[in-house]
């Protein structure tokens, strides 16, 4: 118990890129509560993993590097360039720094969705990872609640949202926080982490549930051919193995917290 409390005071600096994002602005302070040293870097604060502009600067002194950072284009060029750039910069940096903890936040299915350039440009920053010399977690996590409007968006055909009726496990931004932030202040485990939510629904369904919370008139078709996210899917594409650590949050609870809300002010 006493080693265990060692462990959970003992102070680093954590530097999360992409700190200003919609899991980086809630991880900082998460990490300053737990009383760690955590910075947000990113564009804002004039820390840019893509032109390398205050990288060294940002990770002086730091042991943990979170990167919650995501590409400002999902054009299948912009997004691969992005991820490969900003990987090898920071792990290069990480290394001259002397960083000992890599934590990279990825996509639960990335790997059964290769069709899509976004994923295909998630695993390059995976394998980036895997094959440096740096210590690591990938912490894989299903679609945020957050992103369900976000999801019908980019999945318009004409007027309405198709998308098939698979199986699908979303999570809370909130919840993806507290995973990312427990895997952050522990031991690398130089593997993968998958981290999910507490119930499953059919894809086509809660993207209509939270249209309508929003008072988006459009439909959503069950379309078994569609895409999701540019990308063939079936019923084991987007949920977690048996091992994933799931959060508490459920959908109905998540709709009358303020998360849901300020999603809603930000679209
Ligand atoms: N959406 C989902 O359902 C889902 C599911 C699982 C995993 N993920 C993963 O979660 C991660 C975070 O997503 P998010 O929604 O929190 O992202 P987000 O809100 O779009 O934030 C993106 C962050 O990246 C930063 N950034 C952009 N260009 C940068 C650069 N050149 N150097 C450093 N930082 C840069 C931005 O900084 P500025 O604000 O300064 O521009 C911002 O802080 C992504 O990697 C994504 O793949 C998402």
């Amino acid at each position: 118990m006493e080693v265990q409390n060692k462990i959970e005071v003992a102070i680093m600096k954590i530097v999360v890129i992409g700190g200003s994002g919609l899991i980086g602005s809630k991880l900082v302070p998460k990490l300053l509560e737990r009383g760690q040293e955590a910075i947000a870097a990113s564009p804002k604060s004039v820390v840019n993993s893509i032109t390398g502009k205050g990288l060294a600067e940002a990770l002086k002194g730091a042991s943990v590097v979170v990167d919650v950072s995501n590409a400002p284009s999902w054009e299948d060029v912009a997004v691969m360039n992005f991820f490969e750039t900003s990987t090898r910069n920071l792990l290069s940096s990480e290394g001259t720094a002397g960083v000992k903890h890599h934590v990279a936040l990825s996509v639960v299915g990335s790997d059964r969705m290769l069709e899509s350039g976004y994923f295909r440009a998630k695993i390059a920053q995976e394998n980036l990872i895997k094959a440096s010399s740096m210590s690591y977690s990938i912490v894989r996590a299903t679609q945020f609640f957050e992103f369900l409007k976000g999801l019908a968006d980019i999945s318009m055909d004409g007027s309405k949202v198709h998308l098939p009726p698979v199986l699908f496990q979303p999570m809370s931004a909130d919840d993806v926080t507290a995973g990312v932030g427990r895997i952050a202040v522990g031991a690398p485990v130089n593997g993968t982490v998958e981290i999910a939510g507490p119930e499953q629904f059919r894809l086509n369904e809660l993207v209509q549930r939270r249209l309508a919370t929003l008072r988006d008139s459009r439909k959503v078709i069950a379309d078994p051919r569609a895409r999701c996210s540019g990308a063939e899917v079936n019923d084991q594409t987007l949920v977690p193995s048996k091992n994933a650590q799931l959060g508490e949050t459920r959908f109905e609870t998540w709709l009358t917290q303020p998360a849901a809300k300020m999603a809603a002010a930000a679209h």
